[in-house]
C-alpha cells in the first residue's frame, strides 16, 4: 500500500511530494499542523481537530479560504487512496511561498500538505508503562497554537532518549508542569485526576478533552488545575495522552518510581471508559 501525500491540489506518492525551498514553512516554520488518527478506517474527532486547526491558523494570522468540509473530503480521499487498515493523517498549512523576508507577504497562497501513513499501535506501552525526565520549558509563550516550530520539543525528546527515558515533561520556571513533548499530562492524587488548565502553556489536546469526559463519566473526579513538579513525585499515578498513544502510564519520573512503579488502576479504568465512549461507539 502506498504512503500518500496531497500537496496543493495533487495526490502523489509520499516519496515524490515536494514543497519549494522558499516556502515559509521551510524558511520560518511559518506553519501549523494537525495529527489525526483513524479508528476502523474513520478519522477520529475530525471536527475537533479541524476546529483547532482553524484556531491555530487564526493564531498565526494566516489568511486562507479553506472550509472544513473541503478539508474533510480531501482527508477522506487521501485515507481511501492509501488504503491502510488504520492511518495517521498529518495535515500542515504553511503561509506559502515568497522571497525570504520576515514580513508577512500580502500575496502568498497557503501551502496545504496532507500525508497518510500506516498507524502503528503503541498499546504495549499501556502494559509496560514508560519513564520520563523533566526539562525546563524553554518553548515560546503560545503553546496553544499547534505550530510546526517544534525544535524545543525535538531537543527535549532527544534529551529524554539520551537519558534512557521515553519522553520529557516540560516544567515552567515556577515549578508547574505544562505538558510532555507531544502529549498532555495527567496525575492521580487520592483517586482524583488533575491536568494543567487550558491556556497558552499547553496544547489543548483533543485526547485530553475526551479523557476528561471519560473520567467524569466513569464517576472519577477530574480537575483542570495547576500541577507542580513536586506533585509528580507524590502522586499515585501519572499518565500522558495524545492522539496516537491515547493513554500511556508513566512509571518513573527522573528515575524515581511513580506510585508502585507500574501502570496504575485509574489510568486503566479511564482508558476502558475512553474506549467504550469514543472508540467502540
Ligand atoms: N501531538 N501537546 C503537544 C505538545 C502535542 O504535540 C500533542 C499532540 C498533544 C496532544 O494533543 P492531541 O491529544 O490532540 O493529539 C499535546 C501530536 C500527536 C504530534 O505532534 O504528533
Amino acid at each position: 500500500m502506498p504512503e500518500i501525500a496531497y500537496v496543493n491540489g495533487e495526490f502523489l506518492p509520499l516519496e515524490r511530494a515536494m514543497v519549494h525551498v522558499e516556502d515559509r514553512g521551510f524558511q520560518f516554520a511559518d506553519a501549523v499542523y494537525e495529527v489525526i488518527r483513524t479508528y476502523r478506517g474513520k478519522p477520529f474527532a475530525i471536527d475537533e481537530h479541524l476546529g483547532r486547526l482553524f484556531r491555530s491558523l487564526e493564531g498565526i494570522r494566516l489568511r486562507h479560504a479553506f472550509m472544513a468540509d473541503d478539508l474533510k473530503a480531501l482527508i477522506a480521499e487521501a485515507v481511501q487512496r492509501a488504503g491502510f487498515a488504520e492511518s495517521v493523517i498529518y495535515l500542515q498549512v504553511t503561509r506559502g511561498r515568497a522571497p525570504r523576508h520576515r514580513g508577512i507577504p500580502s500575496q502568498s497562497e497557503p501551502t496545504l500538505v496532507i500525508t497518510v501513513r500506516e498507524f502503528h499501535s503503541v498499546a504495549h506501552l499501556r502494559e509496560t508503562g514508560v519513564s520520563v525526565i523533566t526539562v525546563p520549558d524553554n518553548r515560546w509563550a503560545r503553546c496553544d497554537i499547534k505550530t510546526v516550530a517544534l525544535l524545543a520539543n525535538v531537543l527535549a525528546y532527544h534529551a529524554a532518549r539520551e537519558a534512557g527515558a521515553h519522553d520529557a515533561v516540560f516544567i515552567e520556571p515556577d515549578g508547574s508542569v505544562s505538558e510532555a513533548t507531544a502529549g498532555n499530562v495527567f496525575v492521580v492524587i487520592e483517586n482524583r485526576l488533575s491536568t494543567p488548565p487550558k491556556g497558552p502553556k499547553i496544547l489543548s489536546g483533543v485526547t485530553r478533552d475526551k479523557v476528561l469526559q471519560a473520567t467524569r463519566s466513569a464517576g472519577i473526579e477530574a480537575r483542570e488545575e495547576q500541577i507542580t513538579k513536586a506533585d509528580l513525585f507524590k502522586t499515585e499515578e501519572v499518565f500522558l495522552t495524545s492522539t496516537t498513544a491515547e493513554i500511556v502510564p508513566v512509571i518513573a519520573v527522573d528515575r524515581r518510581k511513580v506510585g508502585a512503579g507500574k501502570p496504575g488502576p485509574v489510568a486503566a479504568r479511564v482508558y476502558q471508559q475512553f474506549v467504550r465512549m469514543f472508540v467502540q461507539k
